[in-house]
């Protein structure tokens, strides 16, 4: 049953994303609701106010403050309950500056899942265009000392049309230009830009509560997906690998891929990226989502709904992020519902299995939740963390196979079961591909330094630096693909660097990528199994990492066709003697997982 407290959570929330519309009225609302579940909150909406909008109970003084039963509350605000019907009845009752009033309902129409509905639907569409507006063209938070500063003709888009263009070439032109430390405005949001040795060392230092990756992730995953799924409880990434102990997944991993690779059949062809895409979902759904048994129709089903909340889209193709905005997140909505459902009838179907794997460890974070909540819950928790694998995986193991099917030395040692080297091989991939954009945004003010001087920084700006840039240019030869820039996991040239945060794959310190090791043990796994059972020909040559990704791990700018053919038949045809390797190769596979 829907509280008043949801309507208030999810609103400090919508806020803390888009802080310029919530802080249109400029005043301070105080909410007495009584009853059941009632309570007093105080909205804090003048502008400059960038965070902790909602208190409950006692906040600054009010300009006016509504009274309301809880349950009526609660008809209003999920478009059951009349406005101007509950004011005239009585129902509503408002102390103060009954101007603001009409403020309410864009105040809680900009919260997604609740609405206010208005009398007349032209002037509800105006106060949305108001507030969408008002965040674009607002004013953008300070920074003291300014440094040089990139901002475009145009106030809104500002440097935004180069910056989508071709991300990394722009940052690489603004270094040139400007300097290691520059600003730039873009698309309504202000970019503190940091690329010199100190710059970069210090963004990642930067500490969550006063510079917030969720938060700036939440600000750019607000365009594209529902806020419902980031409210309430959620089992996250962190939490599952928290442990990573590494059985609990690989048998899942095994076998999907397994699956995967029997779908193949004896012969025919891939587009790399497209089946690794798929290789993805089955892993991912197989390890977190408890669905590793899944026939290819029942996946590809599924991958559809994935495919529609897939926040990595609208960093390839910004304006699925902008049809989604001004759809209201209809289609991306249906398709949590969709795959809520699924959940929703196989859970119920299914006996508890006592199993310890990552699905089970979600599964268990709802115990003491009663149905349909917790399968929703559940489903919630597995759409999240799939979508942070769907971002970067998939590329990084397509990536992996492209680069090792130019190198056949590598294939022959995998072939001999000596996987040694691959883990060296995918981490140096990344390097090369990595198209993350680094965002923190400012949550209270801070001081951050360069080697020429410290800068202030107002809440809402957001400090930034882009792998592709360093990654390829923090030393001498990196600009070229070398796998013996890493032993395993770690890059061997970090001494050389005058910064060893300029050079990163999974990230560097409190955020560092929870899903490492898992991520290198699929690919590890995937390639090897790959190499093992075909015989590849690449079609392709020299693909390059897709010019305007921004974030993530890069698709390819061009498709790399791949002819397979099963090994068995491929040697028995060529009347070769090679023994199946299966137990031996199994055996090092392990060998090197258990690391
Ligand atoms: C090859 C695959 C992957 C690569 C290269 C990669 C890379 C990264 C990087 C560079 C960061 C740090 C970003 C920052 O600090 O701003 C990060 C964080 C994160 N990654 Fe991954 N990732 C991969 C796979 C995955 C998978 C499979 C999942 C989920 C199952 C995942 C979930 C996350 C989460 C939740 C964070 C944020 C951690 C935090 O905020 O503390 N990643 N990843």
């Amino acid at each position: 049953m829907v509280k008043p407290t949801d309507f208030f959570d999810a609103f400090e929330r919508a806020a803390l994303a888009d802080p310029n519309a919530a802080t249109l009225p400029d005043a301070v609302f105080r909410f007495e609701l009584s009853g059941d579940d009632g309570g007093v909150w105080t909205l804090d909406l003048r502008k400059g106010t960038t965070s902790g909008f909602v208190t409950s109970d006692s906040g600054p003084d009010q300009d006016a403050t509504i009274h309301v039963s809880s349950e009526d509350w609660v008809a209003l605000t999920t478009g059951q309950l009349n406005p101007m019907r509950a004011f005239m009845g009585g129902k509503i009752r408002v102390d103060g500056d009954l101007k603001l009033a009409v403020n309410l309902p864009s105040v809680v129409n900009m919260v997604e899942g609740y609405g206010i509905s208005v009398e007349n639907p032209i002037s509800a569409a105006l106060g949305r265009a108001r507030r969408a507006i008002a965040a674009l063209f607002g004013p953008r938070p300070s920074v003291d000392p300014m440094p040089p500063h990139a901002r475009g003709a145009l106030p809104w888009l500002g440097a935004g049309r180069a910056l989508a263009d071709d991300p990394t070439a722009f940052f690489v032109r603004c270094r040139e230009r400007l300097g290691d430390t520059f600003v730039v405005d873009a698309f309504g949001y202000r970019l503190f830009c940091v690329f010199s040795p100190l710059g970069v060392r210090n963004l990642w230092k930067l500490p969550e509560e006063q510079a917030s990756k969720a938060l700036a992730d939440l600000t750019l995953l607000s365009h594209k997906l529902p806020l419902e799924l980031f409210e309430g409880r959620r089992t996250l990434p962190h939490d599952l690998f928290a442990r990573d102990d590494v059985e609990t997944y690989l048998e899942n991993l095994r076998n999907a891929v397994a699956f995967e690779l029997d779908d193949l059949g004896d012969a025919g062809s891939i587009e790399l990226f497209t089946f690794t895409k798929r290789l993805g979902h089955r892993m991912g759904l197989a390890s977190w989502g408890g669905l590793g048994t899944l026939c290819a129709e029942e996946l590809d089903r599924l991958i559809v709904h994935f495919e529609q909340l897939d926040a990595s889209e609208s960093f390839v193709h910004p304006h699925k992020a902008m049809f989604a905005t001004a759809t209201r997140k209809r289609r991306e909505r249906r398709a949590m519902r969709a795959i809520e459902q699924i959940f929703i009838e196989t859970l119920t179907k299914r006996p508890r299995l006592g199993q310890s794997d990552l699905f089970s460890r979600i599964c268990d974070a709802w115990d003491d939740v009663p149905s349909p909540e917790r399968e929703i819950g559940i489903a919630r928790d597995v759409i999240v963390v799939h979508m942070g694998s769907q971002t970067n995986l998939f590329a990084a193991m397509a990536w992996t196979l492209v680069y090792a099917l130019g190198d056949p030395s590598v294939i022959e040692r995998l072939r001999q079961g000596d996987d040694s080297g691959l883990d060296s091989f995918s981490h140096e991939a990344i390097r090369m591909s990595q198209r993350s954009i680094v965002l923190r945004r400012v949550v209270s003010p801070i001081e951050i330094s360069d080697e020429h001087g410290t800068y202030r920084l107002a809440p809402g700006t957001l400090v930034a630096t882009m792998l592709s840039v360093t990654n390829r240019s923090a030393a001498p030869g990196l600009e070229h693909f070398d796998s013996d820039n890493y032993r395993g996991a770690t890059f061997v040239r970090a001494a050389e660097l005058p910064a060893r945060e300029l050079v990163t794959t999974y990230g560097h310190g409190k955020h560092t990528c929870p899903a490492h090791r898992f991520s290198t043990s699929a690919i590890r796994h995937a390639t090897s199994e790959l190499f093992e059972r075909f015989e590849l020909t690449p079609l392709f040559s020299e693909p390059q990492p897709l010019r305007r990704q921004i974030g993530g791990v890069a698709r390819a700018d061009r498709p790399c066709e791949v002819v397979y053919e099963a090994r068995v038949r491929a040697l028995n045809q060529r009347s070769e003697v090679v023994p199946k390797s299966g137990p031996a190769s199994a055996r090092h596979t392990r060998k090197h997982e258990a690391n």
